[in-house]
C-alpha cells in the first residue's frame, strides 16, 4: 500500500484540488497519511499569490532532503501555481524531486501519469523492502519525462474511458476529513480567472476562467452529503461570473440547485467579485437561509477610486459601499469579510486613508490584509513597487490594528443571543471548536460526540476572535428548549 502526504499551499482551490487528487488516489488504493515521515509520496501543492508564499516552498523543500536520503524511493512531486510558471527552474534546481506538473496541466494526462507514479512506487517498495536497495533497471514510468505536460505530450497516450470520467469528479475536489473533525467538502465549480487584476497572478498560473456543468457540481455535492459532509465550500476565483457550459445557468441557479439538495449541511462560497454581485445571487441566499450560510467575503482590496482603477477592479469605491448596503438590506444579519491590500504601485497615504475610512463604514466582521507583492507576469509588475517596505508594513499594522478593534465591537453583538453552530474539532486549548452560519469561531465545553453536529450555543463572552458559550440541550425538539427557556 502507498501512503501520500499532502502539503498544500494557498487558496481553497487548493485544497479542492488537492481533496480530489487525494479521492484519486485513494481509489488506486492509497492511503493518506498526516507526515511527512510515514509517506511513499509527497505531493506539494504551491502557491505564487505573493513573494512569501513561494519562498516557505523553497524552504520545505530543502527540509524534505533528508527523508529522501532516509528512504531512497520516496517520490515528491509538485503541482500548483508556483509549477505553473517556474517548472523548468524547479526540475533543475531540486534534483530530487520526480515530477512537476503545473495548474493548467490538463487533469486527465496528470491523472495517468499519476497511477503509473503509483505503479513504479510499488515496485521499488517492495524491492526495497527485500534488499534496502532500489532496482538495479528500473521499472521505469512509460515516460520518465520529469515535466508532466511534456512526458504525457511525448507518449502516445490512450487514456481509459473511465479516466475521464473520475478526472472530472477530481478536478471538482472534495472532502477533506482529518481523523476527529468534521467532514468537510470544497468543490471547485469554476477554474482560471478572466479578471486580470493587475497585481495578482492567478491568470497567470490558472489560464481563463472555465465553469464546470451544474449537473456535475450537483452531482458531487449530493455525493459529498451522503458521504456526511457537513458543510460545503463552492470555490472559484470570481464564484458569481458562473455559467453553466451546458445549460447557461448563472450563479443563483446553482445556488437554489446546490440548497435544494436534501440533507442538514451549510453551503458556502468563495469568492465572488463585487462587479458581478447581482440581486438575485443575494436573494437566494435569503430565501435558502437554512443551508445557504448568511455570510459573504466579498474582496475590497482598496477604499480610493483611483487604486481600484489601476487594479482593474472595475468598481468605485462608492459602488462598492452601494453593494454592502444592498448585501445587507437583503440578507439581514449578514455577516462580511473581505480581502485588502495596501501598497499598491503609486497609492499615496491619502489613498491609503480612503481604505480605513471604508473599512470604518462597512465594519467588516472579518478582513485579510496583505503588503502589495510584486508578480512577474502581472500588469502592475511594471508599475514598480513604489512604497517603501517600512511605509507598507506601518500601513498593514494600523489597518489591522484597527480592524481587530472593529471585530471586537462586532462580536460583541452576539454576546447574550442564541446561534447554530457547527461543531468542527476539539481545539488545543481542550475545548470544543465550533463556527457559526456567519463564520464566527466559537468555543465552549462539550463532548466529543458533538464533533460533526450542528448545536445551539448561548454567547456568553466575545473576544476579537472567538466568542465563547455554553452548549444549550437538545436543540432537535422545540419542546425542550421552551422547558429550559422557562
Ligand atoms: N480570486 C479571489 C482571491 C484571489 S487571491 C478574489 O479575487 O478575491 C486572495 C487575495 O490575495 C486577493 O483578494 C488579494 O487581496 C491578495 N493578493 C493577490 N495578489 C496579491 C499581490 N500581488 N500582493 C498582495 N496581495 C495579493
Ligand atoms: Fe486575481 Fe482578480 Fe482573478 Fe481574484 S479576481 S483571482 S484577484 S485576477
Ligand atoms: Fe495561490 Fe494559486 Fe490560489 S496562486 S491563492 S494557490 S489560485
Amino acid at each position: 500500500m502507498i501512503s501520500v502526504f499532502f502539503k498544500t499551499y494557498g487558496c481553497q482551490a487548493n485544497v479542492a484540488d488537492s481533496a480530489g487528487i487525494a479521492s484519486f488516489l485513494e481509489g488506486l488504493g492509497c492511503v493518506q497519511v498526516e507526515t511527512e515521515a510515514a509517506a511513499d509520496l509527497i505531493i506539494i501543492n504551491t502557491c505564487a499569490i505573493r513573494e512569501k508564499a513561494e519562498q516557505k516552498l523553497y524552504s520545505y523543500l530543502g527540509e524534505l532532503v533528508d527523508f529522501k536520503e532516509a528512504l531512497p524511493y520516496l517520490k515528491i512531486g509538485i503541482i500548483g501555481c508556483v509549477a505553473s510558471y517556474r517548472k523548468q527552474e524547479m526540475l533543475k534546481r531540486f534534483s530530487y524531486v520526480s515530477f512537476v506538473s503545473g495548474a493548467r496541466d490538463e487533469r486527465t494526462s496528470f491523472l495517468t501519469y499519476l497511477s503509473d507514479v503509483i505503479v513504479q512506487l510499488q515496485t521499488e517498495k517492495q524491492f526495497f523492502e527485500k534488499t534496502l536497495t532500489l532496482p538495479a533497471v528500473s521499472v521505469d514510468l512509460p515516460v520518465l519525462n520529469r515535466d508532466v505536460k511534456a512526458a504525457m505530450k511525448a507518449r502516445d497516450l490512450v487514456v481509459p474511458a473511465a479516466r475521464i470520467k473520475e478526472s472530472t469528479q477530481a478536478a471538482l475536489g472534495g472532502s477533506l476529513a482529518p481523523v476527529g473533525e468534521v467532514r468537510r467538502a470544497f468543490i471547485n465549480i469554476t477554474t482560471g480567472c478572466n479578471n486580470y487584476c493587475t497585481y495578482c497572478i492567478v491568470p497567470a498560473t490558472r489560464g481563463r476562467e472555465t465553469s464546470y456543468s451544474l449537473e456535475e457540481i450537483v452531482m458531487r455535492v449530493t455525493h459529498e452529503v451522503a458521504q456526511g459532509a457537513k458543510e460545503i465550500t463552492l470555490i472559484g476565483q470570481n464564484v458569481n461570473s458562473y455559467t453553466c457550459p451546458e445549460t447557461g445557468q448563472r450563479f443563483a441557479a446553482l445556488l437554489e440547485a446546490v440548497a435544494l439538495i436534501p440533507g442538514d449541511f451549510w453551503v458556502r462560497y468563495i469568492s465572488p467579485h463585487p462587479k458581478d454581485m447581482t440581486r438575485d445571487v443575494l436573494e437566494t441566499m435569503a430565501k435558502y437561509a437554512d443551508k445557504l450560510c448568511s455570510w459573504c467575503h466579498f474582496p475590497l482590496q482598496a477604499g480610493s477610486t483611483r487604486v481600484l482603477e489601476l487594479m482593474n477592479r472595475t468598481y468605485t469605491k462608492e459602488e462598492y459601499l452601494a453593494q454592502v448596503e444592498l448585501i445587507r438590506q437583503i440578507i439581514p444579519g449578514v455577516t462580511l469579510s473581505t480581502d485588502i491590500i495596501v501598497g499598491f504601485p503609486g497609492e499615496t497615504h491619502e489613498e491609503y486613508l480612503e481604505t480605513l475610512e471604508v473599512v470604518d463604514a462597512v465594519g467588516f466582521d472579518m478582513a485579510y490584509s496583505f503588503v502589495y507583492s510584486r508578480r512577474k507576469y502581472t500588469k502592475a509588475y511594471n508599475m514598480g513597487d513604489t512604497c517603501p517596505a517600512e511605509e507598507k508594513s506601518a500601513r498593514l499594522t494600523e489597518l489591522q490594528q484597527k480592524q481587530r478593534a472593529i471585530e471586537l465591537v462586532r462580536n460583541q453583538q452576539h454576546v447574550g443571543k442564541n446561534m447554530r453552530v457547527l461543531v468542527e474539532k476539539r481545539s488545543t486549548n481542550g475545548k470544543l471548536l465550533a463556527r457559526s452560519a456567519g463564520n464566527s469561531r466559537v468555543v465552549f465545553d462539550g463532548d466529543d460526540g458533538l464533533i460533526g453536529t450542528f448545536v445551539e450555543i448561548n454567547v456568553l463572552e466575545a473576544g476579537q476572535a472567538e466568542l465563547r458559550g455554553v452548549l444549550r440541550v437538545d436543540t432537535s425538539s422545540d419542546t425542550k428548549i421552551k422547558n429550559v427557556v422557562a
